[in-house]
């Protein structure tokens, strides 16, 4: 009847087309050189080479062709596939290639960078100083003795010989632990480890106690509301204040080196009778600053002394009360405080350093050997 349909005998299809097909080859090949990532080329691959890729669509349309035209169109797009999968091949070794190069330098590891960010932490200064101090000791056979922070009132005061209306027992000084009626407090001194030792051990006692006290004062430069002391107990039969004397000879000559003098002046405390403030002669100037237009000394403060700590013999109401033989033993104690001694041997002005746990300041101590 009439001419063949031609949308439904095509001789001819769009897509299948030379030029279109080489279109589409070019497209793709541009689309492969030009991605720059191999994110990018799988990007390219599923719109140049998958299903959906015009090349597929157009291998999809052969068999509309007459079955005269399907060899040649097949063979074209085979031709413009394979173009595509070559370059595909190529781009794809090439960006492997820079990204292995790429890993190799930025995954390198540079030997020269430091490697200790990490600070390393430092014993504090103030730990080492008490270690020392009561090494002293040690060495002249004294043992290390301790008792508790949270100390009963008893210790702290009555057995000391402390009155019961005693001004260092009121709330201005003393830290008390809720409720009052507990009758503990966080010890004032290290005094009490005396009382303790004395109680608990075999005569002759000669102990040192190293520990933290607690005073109700305000941190400034001076002062902390937690602070050290070295507490020293000699009790024996026939001691003598000259023996008291003699060991904190020997004190200075450890801490400080030899040849520096050292003074008692009397004082009083409650659990010593005669009591004596002791005092040494400043390290530094060797008491040359007091002299008249002499430079001024920072450590002394142009005193020529320094100020160690307190001391005595042991009032006989302490040994009573610690249940020793006052008639038969007796012996001598002193207290000594180690911030103080840090900020003399060390220089230290300020209070606030040993207390605020800057790593940079405890650092050099460890220096010392
Ligand atoms: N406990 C006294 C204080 O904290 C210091 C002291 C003085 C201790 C004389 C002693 C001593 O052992 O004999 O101020």
């Amino acid at each position: 009847m009439s001419a063949p349909n031609k949308s439904y005998d095509p001789v001819e299809v769009t897509a299948l087309r030379p030029e279109e097909l080489d279109r589409a080859r070019d497209d793709a090949i541009a689309a492969i050189a030009a991605a720059s990532g191999l994110a990018e080329l799988k990007e390219a691959r599923i719109a140049h080479a998958g299903d959906r890729s015009p090349l597929a669509l157009a291998n999809r349309e052969i068999g509309a062709l007459p079955p005269a035209a399907r060899a040649e169109a097949g063979k074209r797009i085979g031709a413009a596939r394979g173009a595509v999968s070559q370059a595909l091949k190529q781009r794809q070794a090439e960006l492997e290639e820079e990204r292995d190069q790429r890993v190799l330098v930025e995954e390198a590891v540079d030997v020269t960078l430091p490697w200790d960010r990490t600070p390393r932490g430092a014993r504090h200064p103030l730990t080492t100083i008490q270690e020392r101090m009561a090494d002293v000791f040690v060495s002249m056979g004294f043992e290390v003795a301790e008792g508790p922070e949270v100390e009963a009132e008893w210790f702290n005061f009555d057995a000391l010989n402390f009155k019961p209306d005693h001004p260092a027992r009121t709330m201005q000084d003393t830290f008390f632990v809720e409720s009052e009626d507990t009758g503990l407090v966080l010890r004032t001194h290290t005094s009490p480890v005396q009382v303790r030792s004395l109680l608990t051990r075999p005569l002759p006692v000669y102990v040192v106690a190293p520990g933290r006290t607690f005073r109700t004062d305000e941190l400034d430069a001076t002062h902390s509301p937690v602070f050290h002391q070295l507490e020293g107990l000699a009790i024996d039969e026939g001691l003598t204040m000259a023996d008291l004397r003699g060991a904190i000879d020997a004190f200075v000559t450890g801490m400080f080196g030899a040849g520096l003098a050292v003074r008692m002046r009397p004082s009083y405390f409650p659990f010593t009778e005669p009591s004596a403030e002791v005092d040494m002669q400043c390290f530094v100037c060797r008491g040359a600053s007091v002299e008249r237009g002499a430079p001024p000394c920072r450590t002394c403060g142009s005193e020529g002394w320094i100020e160690l700590g307190g001391c005595g013999m042991v009032n006989p109401r302490v040994l009573v009360a610690a249940g020793v033989d006052a008639e038969r033993y007796s012996g001598w104690a002193f207290g000594l405080g180690v911030e103080r001694t840090l900020m003399f041997r060390h220089g230290v002005e300020d209070m606030h350093d040993m207390v605020e746990g800057d790593v940079r300041f405890a650092l050099p101590f460890g220096m010392e050997i």
